[in-house]
């Protein structure tokens, strides 16, 4: 079970200093949410942020690509540390399956997210193309909104698929997660959750990442 707070829900006055305690708290993945606007309707950071934070914190390095043009933006994050880039299968069959190509030429892991009015059939083509299927449990763009329920079936059927096809992908859950949210969510087949308000607004981070990833496992070992 991977717990990956969401830099998005950071002091963005002190991003190094939260990438340590990030380390420190002992999350194994680093969520690094990238937004530009387009693709939807907020900003966050870009590569510089990345590169900044890459130094203080050990683990895997997540990038959440929530871009419309990720192609030009591969080299940068994968310069500045990434472990892993995420693009959206709304970008359409073609754009998707270059960028998995890209990035696996680049010699990183790929992930795929779907949104949630997205048909969850949409990433079947893919699976065995990915290391990881991110359903969303938020519409992208901003951190703190409420789990949408509805896309619990999305992780039970990636589960299956997952398990039927016996492929190795993760899969990661993001938006609106925390204790309840994220147990129901491993009861359903996810085993990486994403947490940004529910982590960071906690005073002691490692208490919580701790708490949610034992809650988690826990739920996950019920099924
Ligand atoms: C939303 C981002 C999520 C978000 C999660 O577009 O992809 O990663 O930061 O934040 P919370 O946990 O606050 O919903
Ligand atoms: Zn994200």
């Amino acid at each position: 079970m991977i717990i990956a707070p969401s830099l998005l829900a950071c002091d963005y006055g002190r991003f190094a200093h939260e990438a340590a305690r990030v380390d420190r708290s002992g999350a194994k993945w680093l969520h690094v949410d990238i937004m530009d606007g387009h693709f939807v309707p907020n900003i966050s950071f870009g590569p510089e942020v990345a590169r900044i934070v890459r130094p203080h914190f050990k683990g895997h390095m997540d990038v959440h690509l929530m871009c419309s043009k990720p192609e030009i933006l591969l080299e940068p994050f994968i310069k500045a540390g990434a472990d892993s880039i995420t693009v959206h299968v709304e970008l359409g069959a073609d754009t998707v399956n270059a960028l998995i190509w890209k990035i696996r030429s680049l010699g990183k892991q790929v992930g795929l997210a779907v949104n949630p009015p997205t048909n969850i059939s949409e990433a079947r083509p893919y699976l065995k193309k990915i290391d990881l299927l991110l359903v969303m449990t938020v519409n992208p763009g901003f951190g703190g909104q409420s789990f949408i329920e509805e896309c619990v079936p999305k992780i039970q059927q990636a589960d299956v698929w997952r398990r039927q096809l016996g492929l190795p992908y993760r899969l990661q859950v993001d938006g609106g997660i925390n204790e309840q949210t994220g147990a129901e969510c491993a009861r359903a087949g996810a085993d990486t959750l994403v947490a940004g308000t529910f982590l960071f607004k906690q005073t002691q981070l490692r208490r919580a990442v701790t708490r949610l990833h034992d809650r988690c496992l826990a739920a996950s070992t019920s099924r």
